[in-house]
């Protein structure tokens, strides 16, 4: 579906691109052509991320940058570096996330702040020197928000992902709208379930959990990296632009087990409810 050189005009920078999810969408847009710029915490985790998407294009040009996307003045030296070495940021996607499991009563202010700084006023730090910099020098670009299924619904035990994903989803819209007189497009993902290492040891208590969970996915799998890169680059590239401010979920439906019903599907084999359907029809219209 994808010419090779689709992102060849990009420079895009991908926070938290040394890891997981962020990691994968990094390496396809390099092999699909764009300069690449991770950042995250950790120097060595971005290098030995730079030397896997090498792997898998020969020819990319990957940039690294160490820092924490919570501090505003960290990420302006970020992009100012960043972009000596591989020319104007014209595409971004705010992947870095910080998420675990903990009761709502028992959260410290503390550990409701990390979260909600890392997702959101990163996001927004990001979002804001990358666009400015867009703008000031009259150049269109794209930014990608990776959000999440439950931005809509909220979710219990992950209070502050689910609202610092909320407030980023809030944030797609808003700049989507403002700064489409720019021609820079704002749209947003939303994964269902993709398992990382990352993500499962802070999410996942145990394998009992995991089947409970599974049997929440009418496809019965989990997604793949790869189907999630492939949405990305084609959200990021200039291939729909007049798609701005969408958020586009991929989670294999797990996320409209909101519905009332749903728990239904889990009770028997298929045949065997079908039947049990019947009996109650047949019941209901005497
Ligand atoms: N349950 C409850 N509170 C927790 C917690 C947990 N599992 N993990 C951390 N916290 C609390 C800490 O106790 C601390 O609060 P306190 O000062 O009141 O004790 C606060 O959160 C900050 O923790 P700290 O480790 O100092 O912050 P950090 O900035 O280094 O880390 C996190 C941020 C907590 C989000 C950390 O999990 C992280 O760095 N995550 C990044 C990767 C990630 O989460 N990936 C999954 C994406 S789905």
């Amino acid at each position: 579906m994808f010419d090779p050189d689709l992102l060849a005009d990009k420079h895009i920078l991908i926070t938290g691109g040394g890891s997981g999810l962020g990691l994968d969408m990094t390496a396809r847009f390099a092999e699909l052509g764009a300069t690449v710029s991770i950042c995250g915490r950790t120097p060595e985790k971005l290098e030995s991320a730079q030397k896997e998407i090498l792997s898998r294009s020969k020819n990319g040009k990957v940039f690294t940058h160490a820092a924490d996307i919570r501090d505003y003045e960290a990420v302006e030296n970020m992009v100012a570096n960043l972009e000596s070495q591989g020319g104007l940021i014209n595409g971004l996607v705010n992947n870095a996330a910080g998420n675990f499991l903990a009761a709502s009563e028992d959260l410290s202010p503390n550990a409701f702040k990390a979260v909600v700084d890392i997702v959101l006023t990163g996001s927004f730090n990001c979002s804001k020197i990358v666009g400015s910099r867009l703008i000031e020098r009259e150049e269109q670009g794209s930014i990608l928000n990776i959000v999440t299924t439950y931005t809509q619904t909220g979710c219990a035990f992950v209070l502050p992902s689910a609202c610092a994903k909320a407030g980023v989803e809030a944030m797609t819209n808003s700049l989507a709208y403002e700064w489409g007189t720019y021609g820079i497009r704002v749209n947003a993902i939303a994964p269902g379930p993709f398992p990382t290492e990352g993500a499962w040891s802070r999410l996942m208590p145990d394998e009992k959990s995991e089947q409970a969970y599974k049997s929440r996915i009418p496809s019965g799998r989990y997604g793949e990296k790869w189907e999630l890169s492939n949405l990305a680059a084609f959200v990021i590239s200039d291939l729909a632009p007049y798609m701005t401010g969408s958020t586009i979920p991929i989670d294999g439906a797990e996320r409209l087990n909101a519905g009332q019903f749903n728990f239904i599907a889990q009770l028997a084999p298929r045949d065997q409810l079908k039947q049990m359907f019947q009996q109650m029809k047949s019941k209901s219209s005497k």
